[in-house]
């Protein structure tokens, strides 16, 4: 009778799925227990999950302590760590990232601050990550940056606003492969996914 359960429960399931169902040794299949199954089987069937963003903690961020603060809220909301890396920036990686910004009057005290420490890269994925992040780092401008933002939370002037993070898709793609070697992002299998997207 218990075996006819468990046959029946796991035909829901491919068996390239199966090998990860735990059957408990009561012998009764609980939605628990077939949560894990269905989270890594279609990882990625959500659309857009795979996006990725760059997020730089500022030497300012860094000088503050506020790496643990700032990597604690995009856990929290549910996002990937794929990349992590604490750089000593060169002008020139700079020159390149800030190139829109490289004729403005302010460029020169942008180089200062970049290159005066250490600043902590990493790479974010995750299901709207790119908006989510910037709603979630707050406005260029602390002034007019909501509170509950990093930006809004942390941080007074735009001179010194704690975190960077990618505005487009497009920009996020130059940016990662700037501050990231390919080889630098792991590919890992986040076991809470169907907890995060229901699939
Ligand atoms: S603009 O002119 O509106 O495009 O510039 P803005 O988007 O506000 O800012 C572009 C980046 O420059 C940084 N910024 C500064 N850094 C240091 N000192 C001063 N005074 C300063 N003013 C602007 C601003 O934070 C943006 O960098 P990121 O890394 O994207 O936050």
């Amino acid at each position: 009778m218990m075996a006819g359960v468990v046959r029946c429960v796991l035909q829901r399931f491919p068996m390239s799925s199966r090998k990860r169902i735990i059957v408990p040794c009561t012998g009764v299949l609980l939605p628990q227990h077939l949560t894990h199954a269905r989270t890594n089987s279609s990882a990625s069937d959500v659309p857009g999950v795979k996006e990725r963003t760059l997020v730089a903690i500022k030497p300012d961020g860094v000088q503050r302590r506020l790496i643990g603060h700032i990597i604690k809220r995009f856990e929290q909301r549910g996002f990937r760590l794929v990349g992590l890396k604490m750089v000593q920036v060169s002008k020139e990686l700079l020159d390149q990232h800030y190139v829109a910004h490289c004729k403005k009057p302010f460029y020169p005290s942008i180089l200062q601050y970049m290159t005066s420490g250490p600043v902590v890269a990493m790479v974010w994925e995750g299901h709207n990550v790119i908006k989510s992040t910037r709603m979630l780092v707050g406005n260029t401008n602390p002034a007019e940056a909501a509170p509950g933002t990093l930006r809004g939370d942390f941080s007074i002037h735009v001179s010194r606003n704690v975190v960077h993070a990618s505005d487009s898709p497009e920009v996020a793609q130059k940016e990662i492969s700037l501050w990231f070697q390919h080889s630098e992002l792991i590919d890992w299998v986040c076991c809470d996914h169907g907890n995060i997207y229901g699939q």
